[in-house]
């Protein structure tokens, strides 16, 4: 939070907006389903991919805003196991930006103390993509900030089916933590704020785990347009929220039971 704060430019309304979150309430993780890229060049009379290539600098922005802000854990979603029915020359685009952004953001990763991983069923990928996440992992396996988790050729029952085979080899006990340590993000906390930009009211396979008590914040916002004005936006609204986890709010916790009876309720 302290970093952000230094490096937010003095009199800015980014630097209001933080000075108004809760330092002590910052995610532990967020998950992010960046969509409306293809939407977004369509409006420009742009090629598809034109729009995939204008949603970096947005990856860009979001990745150093959550690091300077002290977040646990951010996961995107780059590319699902769904989206190998795209044209072929929009995935090889889609590869070729995310070695040309792994490349370009190694030194960012390394000043910022992130660690990468790259989540999913990585084995059908082209080698030289394999490649240049295996390099971006091993370099920042050290690091200790932001766990950056990029989700490619990711699917959320897949992961589950991926976590239960493991289980039934090992042999062990089939319990809820069981399960979790054997998924993609073992060892790391839920998501606490799931964000889907461009509209849609959908989890897309994304996941469908790890996010049974995230906060959901959906905003029209196409991904390129998503800035850091919007993240801390989005942040400040998930502060705001009540989270019960399937028990009662903290405006009627700790309220003994008779304060709720209908008999103590003002006449109407
Ligand atoms: C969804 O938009 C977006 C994707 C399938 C790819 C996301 C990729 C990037 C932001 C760039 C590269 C990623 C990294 C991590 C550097 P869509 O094409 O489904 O949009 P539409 O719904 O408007 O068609």
């Amino acid at each position: 939070m302290k970093a952000l704060l230094e490096a937010l430019a003095p009199g800015s309304a980014d630097l209001t907006l933080a000075r108004e979150l809760d330092s002590g309430r910052i995610p532990a993780h967020i998950a992010i389903i960046m969509d409306g890229n293809g939407r977004w060049a369509r409006q420009r009379n742009l090629p598809r991919v034109a729009g995939h290539k204008a949603g970096v600098p947005a990856v860009r922005a979001t990745v150093e805003t959550c690091a300077q802000l002290g977040v646990g854990a951010l996961t995107l979603y780059a590319f699902s196991v769904e989206n190998w029915k795209r044209p072929r020359a929009e995935v090889d685009t889609l590869w070729r930006l995310l070695r040309v952004y792994l490349h370009a953001e190694l030194d960012l990763m390394m000043r910022h103390d992130i660690r990468f991983t790259a989540i999913g069923r990585l084995e059908p990928l082209p080698a030289p993509v394999r490649a240049e996440l295996e390099d971006v992992m091993r370099t920042t396996s050290e690091n200790r900030g932001l766990r950056l988790n990029v989700a490619i050729n990711y699917g959320g029952r897949a992961e589950l089916v991926d976590a239960v085979k493991a289980l039934v080899n090992s042999g062990a006990e089939v319990t809820e933590q069981a399960i979790s340590a054997r998924l993609y993000t073992a060892g790391q906390p839920d998501p606490d704020l799931l964000i889907r930009t461009s509209g849609e009211m959908r989890i897309s396979n994304f996941l469908l785990w790890q996010i049974a008590y995230a906060e959901l914040y959906v905003t029209e916002t196409l991904w390129p347009d998503f800035t850091r004005t919007e993240l801390l936006r989005a942040i400040l609204e998930y502060q705001k929220r009540d989270r019960r986890y399937g028990g009662l709010g903290a405006d009627v916790a700790g309220v003994p039971d008779e304060a709720l009876e209908p008999a103590s309720l003002p006449a109407r």
